[in-house]
């Protein structure tokens, strides 16, 4: 029986990548979709998935209302959010400006922040909302300053979402996610074998995750079989969080 019959679900950031996987792994499971992304591609994917697109820039928060707004016009009801767009800007602390910051930040964290806000008020009594977290949260990168610090403030607003929502029913969960092969990072572990060998080191499964491996526990946190869970975080990355030493990579 698909796991999503007939729940009406935004995924942000649907162009391409994990949102893609997430966006064809709902349709499958028989949700009814309103994709959103920067990117016009969107429109092409939801036309083909046979669903419903809006092009939009979910860091300004009026244009993430617009976007609630339009699932309001459509359905005049909502019962998934899945705020995935995200993006990085990789700089040393020293050579960190403001506005990079500001511009990851408001990407990575206000979006899910308005977007929850607005969602749960057309949700009314009941729902859920996946936010798209990162190993990062818990993991330091020393160049990705604003990625990381975002990706650590979306674990903590899941947290708090979780608890402002409960007695509504609606469930606030999180996915942080390791390597995942999207095509630019399936791109540089092909062409750069260096790269490749430092993802790998920090994997204990030997392997960069599937964007389709994503879109499994999105399903999961989004259906009914996840009723009793919220604030959590779950964590695809290969067993890379428990690491505390490197491992051998096969083929080096
Ligand atoms: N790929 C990984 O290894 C990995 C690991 C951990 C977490 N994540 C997270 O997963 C999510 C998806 O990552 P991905 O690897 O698929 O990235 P991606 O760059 O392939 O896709 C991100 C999508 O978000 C869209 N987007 C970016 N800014 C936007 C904005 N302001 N408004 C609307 N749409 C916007 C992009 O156009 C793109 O379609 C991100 O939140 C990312 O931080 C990815």
């Amino acid at each position: 029986m698909a796991r999503l019959e007939g729940k009406r679900a935004i995924i942000t950031g649907a162009a391409r990548g994990i949102g893609k996987a997430i966006a064809e792994r709902f349709a499958a499971e028989g949700a009814v979709l309103l994709l959103a992304d920067i990117d016009p591609a969107v429109e092409a994917l939801a036309r083909a998935l046979g669903h419903e697109a809006v092009v939009a820039d979910v860091s300004r928060k009026a244009e993430i209302e617009g976007v609630i707004a339009r699932a309001e016009a459509l359905w005049g009801a909502l019962d998934v959010l899945v705020n995935n767009a995200g993006i990085t800007h990789a700089a040393t602390l020293d050579e960190l400006t403001e506005d990079d910051f500001d511009r990851v930040f408001a990407t990575n964290l206000k979006s899910a922040l308005w977007g929850t806000q607005a969602a749960a008020r057309l949700m009314g009594e009941g729902g859920a909302v996946v936010n798209m977290s990162s190993v990062n949260a818990v993991l330091a990168i020393p160049n990705q300053i604003p990625y990381a610090v975002s990706k650590g403030a979306v674990k903590q607003l899941t947290n708090v979402a979780a608890l402002a929502l409960a007695l509504r029913g609606i469930r606030v969960n999180a996915i942080g996610p390791g390597s995942i092969a999207t095509e630019m990072l399936a791109g540089i572990m092909a062409e750069d074998p260096a790269a490749r060998g430092r993802i790998l080191a920090r994997t204990p499964l030997g392997r960069a995750g599937e964007p389709e491996e994503v879109a499994a526990i999105a399903v999961f946190l989004a259906s009914d079989e996840a009723s009793y869970l919220t604030g959590q975080t779950i964590y695809p990355d290969g067993g890379r969080l428990g690491l505390n030493y490197t491992v051998p990579v096969a083929g080096d």
